[in-house]
């Protein structure tokens, strides 16, 4: 069954805690997508982990779309969501809805997600108001590294912790259909889940929440370096990675691969004939 923001909304009032991964391709969405978790966020995460770059502030709409089509190809359940990237909905609300139409449009996808509170209001409003569900997103929005001075946990402070609820309360009346949570206190996510109505989703913000985000190469173990806090790897995928591909080497140069097994077999005839002209 596809899930849809009235699953998101069913399963906040029952307590059925929300599953959302990022996916960037059609094979990895087909995976997350059989495993049965609610929605995949292509995030513009991809800037990092797909594309290289430092941070999200390169990413341009056409590599949203480019990769927001191949996951919608291989989701059949999940709900998915895309990420507009940086500049294409701050300058005006006209350009909101056309960016965020095109993720719909062009990309398959079924909402789209973007950063800020009550500066972004009006735009939540008017893409609503145009038929696309807007997941908002709050605390340490990425898009807003250069201002936060690097990547630092939002809300420990009185009046951040106090815009970040009203914050919350806008988007919900701007018509956000679930907000992200990002790098903010447990205690403070419990509050803001509580006082809304549509589902908070998490990601550095505690179990209090009503579902989970995480960027797969995270949570699987493929990113090196540096490992959040918020981060559990459920599994070390990139270890597996780098003993299937230095046995593919090491068999390769010994001779071993391919075995006979991967060959395709002739007519020994055929090969008589031609040995005589050869
Ligand atoms: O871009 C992204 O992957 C995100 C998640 C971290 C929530 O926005």
């Amino acid at each position: 069954m596809k899930n849809t923001v009235s699953t998101l909304l069913r399963q906040k009032q029952s307590g059925d805690k929300i599953t959302m991964l990022t996916a960037y391709d059609y094979t990895t969405a087909k995976i997350i997508d059989e495993c049965g978790v609610n929605a995949i966020l292509i995030g513009d995460s991809l800037g990092m982990v797909m594309l290289g770059y430092e941070n999200t502030l390169p990413v341009t709409m056409e590599d949203m779309i480019h990769h927001t089509k191949a996951v919608s190809r291989g989701a059949e359940n999940a709900f998915v969501v895309a990420d507009m990237p940086f500049m294409s909905y701050q300058v005006s609300v006209e350009e909101a809805v056309i960016n965020a139409g095109r993720l719909i449009k062009e990309g398959g996808a079924n909402a789209v997600k973007l950063e800020g509170g009550a500066e972004v209001c009006e735009q939540i409003r008017a893409i609503v108001n145009a038929s696309i569900p807007v997941v908002a997103h709050l605390g340490l929005t990425p898009q807003s590294v250069n201002v936060f001075g690097g990547f630092k946990v939002q809300g420990k402070s009185i009046d951040n912790a106090r815009k970040l609820v009203e914050d919350a309360v806008r988007i919900q009346e701007a018509g956000a259909c679930a907000v992200v949570l990002e790098g903010i206190p447990a205690k403070l996510a419990d509050i803001i889940t509580k006082k809304l109505f549509i589902p908070t989703i998490g990601i550095g913000a505690g179990s209090g929440c009503d579902g989970q985000v995480l960027v797969y190469q995270d949570m699987l173990g493929l990113t090196t370096g540096h490992t959040p806090k918020f981060v559990k790897r459920f599994a070390e995928v990139g270890d597996l990675m780098r003993k299937g591909i230095s046995d593919y080497i090491s068999e390769t140069k010994e001779g071993t691969f391919p075995a006979e097994e991967h060959t395709y077999a002739v007519d020994e005839e055929v090969i008589a004939e031609l040995s005589k002209e050869c």
